[in-house]
């Protein structure tokens, strides 16, 4: 077209010019007469409206790229057993309508207009996780600037499916998928994009989130991997959003009480085995971690076996094994004390050499020990063994039978029976001692997998 005329360069710029200002006013769809200060006449958007059933666009080639972000404004709920996260979501959607622009010095320095929703064309993103069925909820408005960009704001409850490991509850993490994506347009028609960076959604949700409850996000991350459904292959932007759990509340309501119970549990070793105490203490215990438990219940997740089950089954089960050590420790000192079966050699020496130090554990009860350290002043005490033996003893009786010398001025068979009573409650002891190191052992074993396995 330039070249046509090469006589007159001056006739050329002339229509130069007059081409870009034509152009320039083909470019604007809209004409400006029927904007005032008054509001706008909806005859001159007429014709856009008319198209809204189509996606607007100047050639069917080009996609129309939609800029969506998201402000993540509350964490509603986690449901452990549907698999579900809710949460609120404020979407931004943005595009281009190629069919509305107007100039704004032209149009009483109008550049941004609002308009109902329901008279334009809106892109059909939805969020694959949702389990909503009315997604788009309808009498919002857009805002349209001059340049034809359409901005369309949502507010919306997502119920997402998420796929919740609640193993390390409440210690937990919680890795939950929202992907953006078209139901319906496939590369070719529309692609996604974003004008946000992602690190500015995170910031913007977590100083706007209003939920100050259990959990707290983490970060958001991005991924855009494309969607192929047979031939077919559509755009989507994947937000991972990282939440955790706040486990105050647990620590306070499950795990101390649950830690004190096994402490008193296993403290209450120190009391006596020969008193009558130490069983229906540990039964009370275990009654009040039953009641604690069923109580509880309802704290715990309801499916899957998290770490926390485990721990308390542990905790009940290390409680009911030092009850069934009590009951067999009982058993032994009465039998020891009423018909001693004979003892075997080979534990006579090695119960022997195993107490000569002396220096037994703290648990081994102290006035059996320390009586068997005393002087024979006691002794004059031990003069009638049978009628002792005949009856239930006390712990102190008990105590007090023993001795190391018995054998001075009395006959040999109540002699020996009386050293025989006194080793098998040596024995006694030396088997809760072992019983309660076991237990220990076991104790710190177990609490230290369950720490070093929460800590992961
Ligand atoms: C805009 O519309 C008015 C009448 O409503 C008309 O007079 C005017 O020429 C139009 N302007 C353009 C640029 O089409
Ligand atoms: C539409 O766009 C494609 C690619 O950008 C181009 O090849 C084609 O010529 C365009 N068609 C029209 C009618 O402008
Ligand atoms: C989308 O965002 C990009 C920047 O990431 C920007 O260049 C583009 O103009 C935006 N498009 C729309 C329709 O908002
Ligand atoms: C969430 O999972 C995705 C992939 O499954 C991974 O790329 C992302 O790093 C994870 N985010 C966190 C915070 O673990």
């Amino acid at each position: 077209m330039d070249g046509r005329w090469p006589d007159s360069r001056g006739f050329l710029l002339c229509l130069a010019v007059s081409l870009l200002l034509q152009g320039r006013g083909n470019t604007f769809t809209i004409n400006c007469s029927g904007f005032d200060q008054h509001g706008v006449d909806p005859t001159i958007f007429q014709a856009v409206f008319d198209r809204k059933a189509f996606r607007p666009v100047t050639n069917h080639s080009i996609p129309t790229r939609v800029n969506i972000s998201f402000t993540l404004s509350a964490i509603l709920e986690v449901d452990a057993q549907l698999q579900l996260l809710t949460s609120f979501l404020w979407i931004d959607l943005t595009w281009d309508n190629p069919s509305i622009s107007w100039n704004p010095e032209e149009c009483v320095g109008i550049n941004k207009l609002s308009v109902s929703a329901e008279h334009l064309w809106l892109p059909d993103i939805f969020i694959l996780e949702s389990m909503n069925v009315n997604l788009t909820p309808s009498g919002f408005t857009t805002f349209i600037s001059s340049e034809g960009r359409v901005k369309y704001s949502i507010p919306m409850r997502v119920t997402s499916i998420c796929n919740l490991d609640i193993f390390y509850f409440p210690f937990d993490q919680q890795n939950c998928t929202l992907t953006f994506c078209s139901f319906l347009y496939t590369v070719d028609s529309m692609v996604l994009g974003m004008d946000k960076e992602v690190w500015e959604i995170t910031n913007l949700s977590r100083k706007v989130i209003w939920t100050r409850g259990e959990w707290e996000l983490l970060s958001i991350n991005k991924a855009t991997p494309k969607l192929s459904v047979g031939t077919n292959l559509y755009d989507q932007i994947m937000f991972y959003v990282a939440i955790r759990r706040r486990p105050s509340l647990y620590i306070i309501n499950l795990l101390v009480p649950s830690g004190f119970l096994v402490a008193i549990d296993a403290f209450s070793f120190y009391l006596p085995a020969e008193g009558q105490n130490r069983a229906p203490f540990k039964i009370t215990l275990l009654l009040g971690y039953n009641v604690f438990l069923l109580m509880m219940n309802d704290l715990l997740p309801a499916t899957g076996t998290p770490l926390i089950s485990v721990y308390f089954a542990l905790c009940l089960s290390l409680m009911v094994a030092s009850l069934l050590e009590t009951v067999f420790i009982t058993y032994l000192l009465h039998l020891a004390t009423t018909q001693p079966p004979p003892m075997p050699q080979w534990l006579r020496s090695l119960l022997l050499h195993c107490t000569s130090p002396r220096k037994q554990s703290p648990t081994v009860p102290q006035e059996g020990s320390k009586s068997l350290g005393l002087s024979p002043t006691h002794l004059p005490g031990l003069k009638e063994p049978v009628e002792l033996v005949g009856k239930e003893p006390g712990p102190r009786e008990a105590g007090l039978r023993v001795c190391p010398e018995p054998m001075r001025a009395q006959p040999d068979h109540e002699a020996q029976k009386q050293r025989l009573v006194e080793l098998w409650v040596q024995f006694s002891h030396v088997m809760d001692t072992l019983l309660f190191r076991l237990y220990l052992l076991f104790m710190a074993c177990s609490i230290i997998t369950v720490i070093v396995l929460w800590s992961t």
